[in-house]
Formats: C-alpha cells, structure tokens, sequence
C-alpha cells in the first residue's frame, strides 16, 4: 500500500520547515519526502501546511465525574486546593471513578478520544489515578488497554500514584503502592509508565521516590508530576534518578532547571492547567535558553478540560513565550521523546510511522495565530486518514 501527499505549500518535519514538497508513504511508514513518485492513492494538500500528529504526552482522559461546577469557584478565586476542601478535586472524581463500570468508562473516554483524533491527536498518554485502591486502579488500566487496542491511535498507558485516600495515611498507603499495586500492574504489564503527584498534601519526595523505585523494578518507567504548587525537591529527583519526564514545573526555579537540562529529563508543561486555575504559567523561555527539552501536552482532566493540542500550542506562544515552531517541536517530536517514543513518531523523517496532519491553514504561523476553531483538515495515522472535515 502506498500513498502520495503531493502540493504541500509548507511542511514542518518536526525540525524546520520547507516549501512545496510532497510526502511518499509506504505500508504506513515514510518512505521518501520531496519526490514525486507513482503511488497506490494520491492526496493533494492543495498548498497547505502540513506537519507530524500531535503527541499528547500527559493525560487523565479516563474518568468519571465532571467538574463543571468548580467553575464559578474558579471565577470566585478559589484556589486548587480550596476547590479541593470545598468537595471538588481529585477525591470528587475518584469517588465517581470508583463507582463506574468498566463499560462507562470505556465509552465516555472513546468520545473523548474520537474528540482529541479530531483536533489531531495521534498518540495520546493516558494515566490511572482515579482508583487509589488495588481494583479500581486496575480497572482504569484495563480500559485504557482496550482503548489502545480498538482505537486507530497509539495509547500509551501510565500508573499514576494521585493521591493519598481520605481514610489512608500517607506512609502506609504508598506502602500498599509499591507492595500491592506495582507487582500486580508490573506483572501484567498494564503500564509503560509510573508517575507520581510529587507535592505538599499529597506524595514526598521520599514517597515519591520509594514509589518510582519499585515501578523501574518492575519496568515501568518513571515519570513526575513536579513543581506545581510547591518547589519541595520532585525536579530535583527527576533528575536524580532521570525520570522519563517531569511535568506541570509551575514554580522550578533555575538551578532545578540546569539538573533537568543535563539529566536529559523532559519539561512536559501544561499550560491549560494555569490557564483554569487562573495562575502564573511555568517559564517555558528559561527552560529552553537553559537547554531543557521542552514538551507540551493538554492534561486533560476533569479540573483541565480541553482534548486539543492547538490550543495547547496557542497558550504556549502567548502565555510562555514560546516561537511557534518551538511550540510545534515541543507538541510533537519533544513529545515522542517524553514517552520515549520518538524512535518511530513525532517527525517526519524516513522510517518513522507515517502520522501527519494536513491543516487548513497555509503555514505555520497560522496555528497560534487563528484561535478558537478546529484547523484540522485531515488526520492520517500509519499512512490512513482516520479523520477528515
Ligand atoms: O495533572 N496535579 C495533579 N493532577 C492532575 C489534576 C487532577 C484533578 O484535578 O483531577 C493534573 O493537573
Ligand atoms: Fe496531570
């Protein structure tokens, strides 16, 4: 099988960006970039921009229990964690999540999913965390499992350590984490990832590490929610024992950014996050003159929801002072690299799978510049279009 996007006006590769090209696609991989060749099915860009799928790198896309009705607290200037003592937060959705069948979670995150493919979404991390017991964080697992399995895009499945249960103490609960959870989910190899909220009120770093520790002995590989609230120590032992990622990074100051940048620790920020909790955004512009790899991703949760990455992008441009092509690079190939998958996605180079996004749009100057409406025209995952407008 083998296609031929032709009359691309401008390509973004994930690197930089060339003019009038054309893309040649074998067996859903990329077989040649630049030359016209005969091929099985041909689609014309019609002088568009072009570039890689996007990558979204950090989400909790499945749950249940909305939280719409923390908004006005929001608007009110609650904080997360008033919002959190006033009955909303994390333990909301886990008591909603715990009660859900399997079948409801599936389903209300499919439409979630078919959502983000929309926007352009191609490989999508999805986190548990809304269990915090042995069963209901296996059950999340489970159906992001078989979300993988019968979507059209690559889900990479996390184990997240959320928070400490309301009838738990912390010391106990994480003992349960590493001697319970992480040998079941390790063993059935239900999880790529393990990830820890790193913060006051929820994890130490102590705990944190305790945590990561037992995951990488199991193969599961480590990731930090760091920094969001409290500069306690997550980035540093991010760095210390070169987790795959370290996340959110509202409040990292300089020389936590330094460990990042030469542990070869990804910046994954999450700029929607502040965006609803009405706070300072992470410094993405000293991240990267300190050399850090800077990535991007939605977050998407019942506090944060939005399930498209060009708004992402557009809050990285104007509210970190992000270039768009550095916004573009950090939604895609920076992406891959913070699921440590950029061996095969996030660009487009020859032998990597073929995910692209055909936008309506004529370069990509337009992606921060003309907000508020879906720019996609069509997704093509492994050489297929799996949406088009
Ligand atoms: O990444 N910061 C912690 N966890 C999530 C939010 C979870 C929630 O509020 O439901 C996050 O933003
Ligand atoms: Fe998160």
């Amino acid at each position: 099988m083998s296609l031929l996007i032709k009359n691309i006006g401008e390509l973004f590769d994930g690197y930089k960006i060339m003019k009038n090209t054309c893309i040649y696609i074998e067996n859903g991989l990329i077989a040649d970039i630049g030359k016209e060749r005969e091929a099985d099915e041909i689609i014309d860009a019609g002088n568009k921009f072009v570039m890689p799928g996007f990558v979204d790198c950090h989400t909790h896309t499945v749950f249940a229990g909305y939280r719409d009705f923390e908004v006005e607290w929001k608007i009110e200037g609650l904080s997360y964690q008033e919002i959190a003592e006033k009955g909303g937060g994390i333990s909301y959705t886990v008591e909603e999540t715990r009660h859900a069948s399997k079948e409801r979670l599936k389903k209300e995150a499919l439409q979630r999913i078919k959502e983000m493919m929309a926007h352009g979404t191609t490989t999508l991390e999805i986190k548990s965390g809304y269990g915090l017991d042995k069963n209901s964080e296996i059950k999340m697992l489970e159906v992001i499992e078989e979300l993988n399995r019968e979507m059209p895009i690559d889900i990479i499945p996390t184990f997240l350590a959320h928070a400490i249960p309301s009838d738990a103490e912390a010391e106990e609960f994480t003992q349960e984490i590493v001697e319970e959870m992480i040998p079941e989910i390790g063993k059935r190899k239900l999880a790529k990832f393990c990830d820890v909220f790193c913060e006051k009120g929820y994890f130490s770093v102590e705990q944190s590490k305790k945590i990561l520790m037992a995951a990488k002995e199991y193969g599961m590989l480590p990731k930090i929610h760091a920094d969001e609230f409290t500069c306690m120590g997550c980035s540093r032992l991010a760095a210390e024992i070169k987790a795959a990622s370290a996340d959110h990074l509202l409040m990292t100051g300089e020389e936590e950014m330094r460990l990042l940048a030469s542990a070869g620790v990804v910046a994954t920020l999450l700029p929607a996050t502040p965006f609803v909790l009405n706070e300072g955004y992470p410094d993405a512009r000293r991240m990267i003159d300190n050399g850090v790899t800077v990535a991007l991703a939605t977050d998407m949760n019942p506090n944060c929801y939005t399930l498209n990455m060009q708004f992402v992008v557009q809050l990285a441009c104007y509210k970190m002072r992000m270039k768009p092509l550095e916004a573009l690079k950090a939604a895609t190939l920076n992406a891959a690299k913070a699921l440590k998958m950029d061996d095969s996605i996030g660009s487009i180079e020859v032998g990597k799978k073929a995910d692209l996004l055909i936008m309506n749009v004529p370069s990509h100057t337009f992606i921060p510049y003309k907000i508020g409406v879906n720019l996609v025209e069509k997704v093509i995952k492994e050489g297929r279009v799996i949406y088009s407008k």
